[in-house]
């Protein structure tokens, strides 16, 4: 339960956060949030009071683009963003540009956009909003204690290597999500051109992208394939450099031409099933025809008159946002001074005891049974609240679950909507940076290391310092609980309002929440809303983690006097989000991540 720090595991904090943020050259340092109250219609209230951030914040709290009644963009890599806002202007709505960003990102940003992944996305267009989960899979010949040594502990196979893959999802997923909500405007092969021509012309590699290389890039070495890609000649890419991927290329003129089959099956699948056997690895040609992207009912609920719309299980995304917001819907937030003391109290404690039941109760909803209507009672919300003493922390030791802790990266999250106010929210990943770090020779792509999502060990840490219970054990076939939550909010009328989610692990789900709590309890715009100081709780460690320069010093005391414990993470996550403002809807790119993105068309 009390893990060791290994050498990955400080890479992955570095990227995720810990003392040294992988930030350089933050934007210009504005020092105070202007809160704007002219969210779309119905117009919100006057904002509750006048936020400065903490002296020092990096962040920006304005956009430096202008709103857009024609569709926005944001994504982690702007060659990404450019192509979806392409495809708005082409005519596409904006599932067409999400599944084409989400070809782009498999190129031009391999350290989390896949097709070797996996994935989830809230989509609405029209009145219509559906859930779909290309979550990996595990293969059909894992078990339950596949990854344990002799010692009973997890020897590592689910961090890197051929046995840490499930069965990916992206290509199916993304099939279906275009087959079903696409414009048809825009043919399959329409929305994957973009990524072919980056692929097979090259892009330059920029700084994000260099930046991407230094957390865990050195596992890539270890995989000849993946080492000619990233280190051609031994050497690292650096800035300015050119990246060709032709045989990335031929693989997604497979997808194109074929569809699903044409990765699922055939020279890709064969490629993908000859390398596995040859190293070790478990995904069958049987695991890859056999997989099938699930649209799920999404998970709806209400947060101070607005609706919001995430993913329900296999991830837990959804449900341990719902749990967060139903114990706090009784506090008055908005009245409390923002990120003061009682504010901050509050959303820990609820944190606490939301992400207590997420790590002990949920898995995947087609093997386990998730007591979902249990934890989104107001009974279970209200007995949470009986526990939460106004003036100082709960330990956590006092909340039961069968787990938690740590954190650590990479995926990526964007947000598009369209001219006609549709919105796509779509997360998806490899797991850690580079997933696996193997690169299956002959394709271009890089596998995820998504097993490690399991509970390896029940009632262990997993990379993410999670540590979960049965319900999240292997199985085969099974999927592996996620914390992504890709998340629309719609006000009462039903307008989308917000589009939103995060890369960060368990840290994806403080994230969003803070972001919709900036946008609905205190009226923050879009770009404030993700500019802001973030905290994370996971119930445990008992440890509150707070971004570099995010607290103020007094914060800091008053907290520690309640008995927190708070630690510097550097930063906390990667967010985008796409609000409605006067005039259309704005983008914020996640100013942490360099290269990200918003543009409007
Ligand atoms: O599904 C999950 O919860 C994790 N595989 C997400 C990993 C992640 O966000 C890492 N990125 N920073």
């Amino acid at each position: 339960m009390r893990h060791r720090r290994p050498v990955w595991l400080l890479a992955l904090a570095l990227a995720c956060g810990n003392a040294a943020p992988p930030v350089a050259s933050p934007p210009p340092a504005p020092t105070v949030a202007v809160l704007v109250a002219d969210a779309g219609a119905p117009p919100a209230a006057a904002p509750k009071s006048a936020t400065a951030f903490p002296d020092g914040w990096s962040y920006p709290a304005h956009a430096d683009a202008a709103p857009s009644a024609n569709g926005v963009v944001a994504s982690d890599a702007a060659l990404g963003t450019n192509v979806g806002v392409e495809m708005l202007a082409a005519g596409g709505n904006a599932v067409d540009a999400a599944v084409a960003v989400a070809f782009a990102l498999s190129v031009v940003y391999p350290a989390a956009g896949n097709l070797g992944g996996g994935g989830f996305a809230v989509a609405r267009v029209g009145s219509e909003t559906r859930a779909l989960d290309f979550r990996e899979t595990a293969p059909a010949a894992a078990t339950r204690d596949m990854y344990l040594d002799a010692g009973g502990k997890n020897g590592g196979g689910s961090h890197d290597g051929y046995k840490a893959s499930g069965v990916p999802g992206s290509v199916a997923g993304l099939f279906e999500l275009h087959r079903a909500m696409g414009s048809k405007a825009k043919s399959w092969s329409d929305v994957i051109a973009p990524a072919i021509k980056l692929a097979t012309e090259g892009f330059v590699v920029d700084e994000g992208f260099v930046e991407s290389l230094g957390y865990l890039g050195d596992r890539l070495k270890k995989y000849p394939a993946s080492a000619a890609l990233f280190f051609p000649n031994g050497v690292a890419l650096k800035v300015g450099d050119t990246l060709k991927n032709p045989a990335l290329a031929v693989v997604l003129k497979r997808i194109a031409d074929k569809g699903p089959s044409g990765f699922y099956e055939g020279p890709t699948a064969d490629a993908i099933a000859a390398d596995m056997k040859a190293n070790g690895g478990l995904i069958t040609a049987a695991d890859l025809k056999g997989y099938a992207a699930k649209w799920r009912q999404p998970l709806v609920f209400q947060y101070r008159g607005h609706t919001v719309t995430s993913m329900p299980p296999p991830s837990s995304g959804g449900v341990t946002l719902a749990m967060i917001c139903h114990i706090l819907e009784k506090y008055d937030l908005g009245a409390m001074p923002w990120h003061g003391a009682e504010e901050l109290h509050y959303v820990f404690e609820a944190m606490r005891r939301s992400f207590a039941a997420r790590n002990a109760k949920l898995g995947d909803p087609d093997f386990v049974k998730n007591p979902v209507d249990e934890l989104l009672s107001p009974a279970w919300a209200d007995a949470q609240r009986a526990t939460i003493a106004p003036d100082h922390a709960t330990p956590s030791e006092t909340i039961p679950s069968a787990a938690s802790s740590g954190n650590g990266p990479h995926t990526t999250h964007f947000s598009v909507v369209d001219g006609k106010g549709n919105a796509v929210a779509l997360t998806t990943t490899l797991n850690w940076w580079y997933g696996s770090g193997v690169t299956i020779p002959g394709t271009g792509m890089i596998m995820n290391n998504e097993m490690d999502d399991f509970a390896s060990v029940p009632g262990s840490a997993n990379g993410f310092g999670l540590v979960q219970g049965e319900p999240n054990a292997i199985g085969p076939k099974k999927r592996m609980l996620s914390s992504m939550a890709p998340t629309i909010v719609s006000d009462a009328s039903g307008n989308v309002e917000l589009v939103t989610g995060a890369a960060g692990g368990p840290m994806i789900i403080s994230s969003v929440f803070h972001i919709v709590s900036n946008v609905v309890d205190y009226h923050f715009d879009p770009v404030a809303a993700v500019s802001a100081p973030r905290f994370h709780m996971q119930h445990l460690p008992d440890v509150v983690s707070f971004e570099k320069g995010g607290i103020a010093p007094d914060l800091e005391a008053r907290l520690t006097a309640m008995g927190y414990t708070l630690k510097d993470r550097g930063h906390i996550a990667d967010a985008m989000a796409i609000g409605r403002v006067q005039g259309g809807f704005i983008g914020a790119a996640e100013p942490r991540r360099k290269g990200s993105l918003a543009a409007g068309r």
